[in-house]
């Protein structure tokens, strides 16, 4: 459980984040959407730690996450996968994989060559010559090698063809299912993810103006121009 209690966050003078409260339970699936600076990676940067000052406080399953010590969050079981694609170019997948996993069980790499048999295929390949969607998997299997209880995504899916979209988003579930991750994932592309998601937040100017279902957002068409 992913715990934000009145969580407010700045760049200097800037209010980026506003009293936000909410919970992500254990093995959940939640969508946060908004507009460009509404103030989503802030959310997901404050949830492992990334921002060092904040207001209020984030915790994981009764421990504090401590601002500005990511290294230390990340092994409560939090993992991160940042906005564009995140891996060493000039290194093979399985260096990347490696890597990620250093502080972690290695041998995990076959769970995730078995999630993403298109990374077994190509461990030999340079990360830097995969195509775009294979480096968001990649990205994806980085951040699973430290074998995370809550997986936060900041546009896992922005600027792939609309396959390779439902592919990560299928990922994505499957993940969820097979290990119990909880997911919370910041997307733009809000059609795609409603399905794969149970619950969707919304951010406005820093503040979280809705907390419900994903079902109900997808009926309530109006609450769209939110985002
Ligand atoms: N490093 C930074 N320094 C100063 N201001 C920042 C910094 N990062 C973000 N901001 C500001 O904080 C606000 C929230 O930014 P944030 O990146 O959280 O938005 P976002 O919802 O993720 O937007 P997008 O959809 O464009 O990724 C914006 O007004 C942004 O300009
Ligand atoms: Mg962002």
């Amino acid at each position: 459980m992913l715990e934000f209690r009145a969580v407010s966050a700045r760049y200097g003078k800037l209010a980026a984040l506003i009293e936000v409260s909410l919970s992500v339970p254990d093995g959940a699936r939640v969508a946060i959407f908004g507009h460009n600076g509404a103030g989503k990676t802030t959310l997901l940067k404050c949830g492992v730690g990334a921002m060092p000052g904040i207001d209020g406080e984030v915790s994981c399953n009764g421990t504090r996450i401590v601002p500005g010590a990511v290294y230390r969050n990340t092994r409560l079981g939090i993992g991160f996968v940042p906005q564009g694609h995140n891996v060493f170019k000039n290194l093979g997948v399985e260096r990347n994989l490696g890597i990620a996993g250093l502080l972690h069980d290695k041998r995990f790499v076959e769970r995730v060559y078995e999630l993403f048999p298109m990374l077994a295929e190509r461990r030999a390949q340079l990360a830097g010559s995969l195509s775009g969607g294979q480096q968001q998997m990649l990205a994806l299997g980085m951040a699973l090698m430290t074998q995370p209880r809550i997986l936060l995504l900041d546009e896992p899916a922005t600027g792939l063809a609309p396959v390779i979209v439902e592919n990560v988003l299928a990922s994505l579930l499957r993940i969820n299912e097979t290990m119990k991750t909880a997911i919370v994932i910041v997307e733009q592309n809000v059609k795609a993810t409603l399905p794969v998601v149970e619950r969707a937040l919304i951010l406005k100017a820093g503040r979280l103006v809705w907390d419900g279902s994903s079902a109900e957002l997808a009926r309530k068409e109006d609450l769209w121009t939110w985002f």
